[in-house]
């Protein structure tokens, strides 16, 4: 497999980040994500590529993050914007060269900052040579590297029902597409052009690991493993439950959900490529669906499995499990409850990762603040103080830091994304008025964090010279980085200080965590402990004043005020203005350490 590459040590130096002892380097790390083809284009054919991203180093130097996420580059038919890989190893010409990615590396490294790539190993594009390989016969030596079954037993191969189990796919109505050449149906939980991997087969996993060790030997830090808890499934591969709707669908989520195998093939993955690696690389596994007390052995590390996951819990909570489109009423309550109990269930063992937004997600501000011009900004600045203040690894959506928004979609045509555009259509067929789809859409649609990044002012928001691939939010002249980056009240101006904060203050990514008024709708209040420092973080998530009713609030007012987003309160109390969030600081009585 990399046998016919340029071998890692050919290329121009790419400047390795210096041996680094802090084997937990990520536990004090805030990172950056970027959605290349909506970053920065720098050869105006609309969409983001590579040259964009290095021509923008020194912006993301200057807000302070120690490391980028890249979502994935590498050559792709963009089925889903490259999740889908007909090449692990090499760059897709859209996005630009190998060249380009040493680059990237050395420019990343010469700043202090680390690569983090995204890889996706639960499926790959049906034009990836090993899967063009499998289809082409049912003797074909890679014909086991894929899930294919034939026709359910007595039913006709085509026929209605016949696919060898019931399980609708995240982006198409079966899970299983029949291949007309060998009448065999293969599997995909993702679109028809992502078909599975399969994990029982040593050769795909040998396979896949030589890649990945391929990657570090070229000077990347780490791995973001997309949807990693699916790789393995539960055999014999069986009907789910029926899901509502009845078209005779079921969930297959209990076949294929951190299967039976997964802490096997993570252990297996982890010594095969980390282990023994200068520099600590970073595994973060992707993991929908993921329950806590799975995490907490994918993330200890006496497991030796991964550093952290991106869970799912808060981000569904605001979701209609029956409808993916369909919006419920969030509590407040409900998701500081959540990532509380997260807070806890990592305390002594594992580690957390912290995110609101990512490029499967809508915007933060859009979806817990508000986009109210009159809140905007306070709620952006809130939403990131209570985020990276909790006990974990926070993570930065590109345009986050801007308070960037939801994009107010006329029509569904204007919408590209393959998970949106089915569920519209099938939302559609089932009856429901076009206008209600698209309202969800709105609020829903994973494009609405796919719109370019508003660099400037200038047309396109200085994204591009041509015509993006996904509209520009209007709201650009108003919202974009050149007009924040001198200003010290901007959201902009406000991550710097919070980044810096977690640097600068050990308790910010250490000490232990107590969530405060649990019951309130308005307030989040928790507390941060780490030997006699005392932090207080304090919110106020309405539209109004709101107080605080904690025990010991006086104390807490008279206390230092770390960081908050508005001008200091005239009166020690802790009644908030409308969105508003402090930080205070108070040194105690050395506590035990928790742990
Ligand atoms: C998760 C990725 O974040 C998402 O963008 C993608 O569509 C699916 N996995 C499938 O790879």
């Amino acid at each position: 497999m990399t046998g016919d590459r340029p071998a890692p040590s050919s290329r121009p130096a790419a400047g390795r980040q210096p041996a680094d002892s802090d084997t937990a380097w990520w536990r004090r790390a805030v990172i950056y994500q970027v959605y290349p083809r909506s970053f920065a284009d720098s050869n105006g054919d609309g969409i983001g590529d590579l040259p964009g991203l290095l021509s923008r180093l020194d912006y993301l130097a200057s807000l302070g993050v120690d490391a980028v996420w890249i979502s994935p580059f590498y050559r792709s038919p963009q089925d889903d914007n490259g999740y889908d890989i007909s090449d692990y190893q090499d760059v897709d010409p859209m996005f630009g060269t190998l060249a380009d990615v040493d680059a990237l590396i050395a420019g990343l490294h010469e700043r202090g900052m680390k690569l983090i790539i995204d890889v996706v190993l639960n499926h790959t594009s049906d034009e990836h040579p090993w899967f063009t390989e499998s289809r082409s016969s049912k003797d074909s030596p890679k014909r086991d590297w894929y899930w294919w079954r034939p026709a359910r037993d007595g039913l006709p191969a085509g026929s209605p029902g016949a696919e060898p189990t019931n399980w609708r796919s995240f982006f198409s109505p079966s899970a299983w597409q029949l291949d007309e050449a060998t009448g065999e149906y293969y599997l995909h939980l993702f679109s028809v052009r992502q078909p599975d991997l399969n994990w029982e087969n040593p050769e795909v996993r040998g396979a896949l690991y030589a890649m990945l060790r391929w990657w570090l030997d070229r000077g990347v830090d780490g791995f973001r493993m997309d949807v990693i808890n699916m790789v393995s499934k539960r055999l014999p591969l069986r009907d789910g439950p029926p899901l509502p709707g009845g078209d005779g669908y079921g969930d297959g989520w209990a076949s294929f959900i951190s299967g039976p195998r997964i802490h096997e093939f993570l252990r297996e993955l982890h010594a095969e490529v980390i282990a023994g690696r200068d520099g600590a690389p970073l595994t973060v596994g992707e993991m929908p669906g993921v329950s806590l007390d799975d995490a907490a052995v994918f993330t200890d590390p006496a497991s030796a499995e991964v550093d952290m996951v991106f869970q799912f819990e808060h981000v569904e909570l605001d979701r209609d499990p029956s409808d993916r489109l369909a919006v419920r009423p969030l509590r407040l309550t409900s998701l500081k409850a959540s990532l509380a109990r997260w807070q806890a269930g990592l305390a002594t063992a594992g580690w957390n990762s912290l995110y609101f937004g990512n490029h499967d997600q809508p915007r933060a501000v859009s979806r817990y603040g508000s986009a109210d011009p009159a809140h905007r900004e306070a709620s952006a600045k809130l939403l990131a103080t209570v985020l990276h203040l909790h006990r974990g690894t926070p993570y930065v959506y590109q345009g986050e830091e801007l308070g960037m928004t939801n994009y107010p979609f006329a029509s569904a045509d204007e919408i590209a994304d393959i998970e949106s555009r089915h569920y519209y259509r099938q939302a559609v067929d089932a009856g429901q008025d076009p206008a209600q789809a698209l309202a969800a859409l709105r609020r829903r649609s994973r494009d609405n964090a796919r719109t370019p990044m508003q660099w400037d002012a200038s047309p396109h928001a200085g994204f591009t010279t041509g015509t993006p691939w996904l509209p520009v939010n209007p709201n650009y002249p108003g919202i974009n980085a050149a007009a924040q980056a001198g200003d010290q009240d901007s959201v902009l101006s406000y991550y710097r200080r919070l980044i810096a904060l977690r640097h600068d203050l050990p308790v910010v990514a250490e000490g232990d965590f107590t969530l405060l008024l649990p019951g309130d709708e308005r307030i989040w209040a928790f507390t941060r402990r780490l030997g006699a420092t005392e932090l207080l973080v304090v919110a106020n998530l309405s539209d109004g004043p709101a107080e605080a009713g904690i025990p010991a609030g006086r104390d807490w007012a008279a206390a230092e005020l770390l960081l908050s987003n508005y001008p200091p309160p005239a009166a020690a109390t802790l009644v908030l203005r409308a969105w508003e969030a402090r930080v205070y600081r108070r040194s105690g009585r050395a506590q035990p350490p928790v742990g």
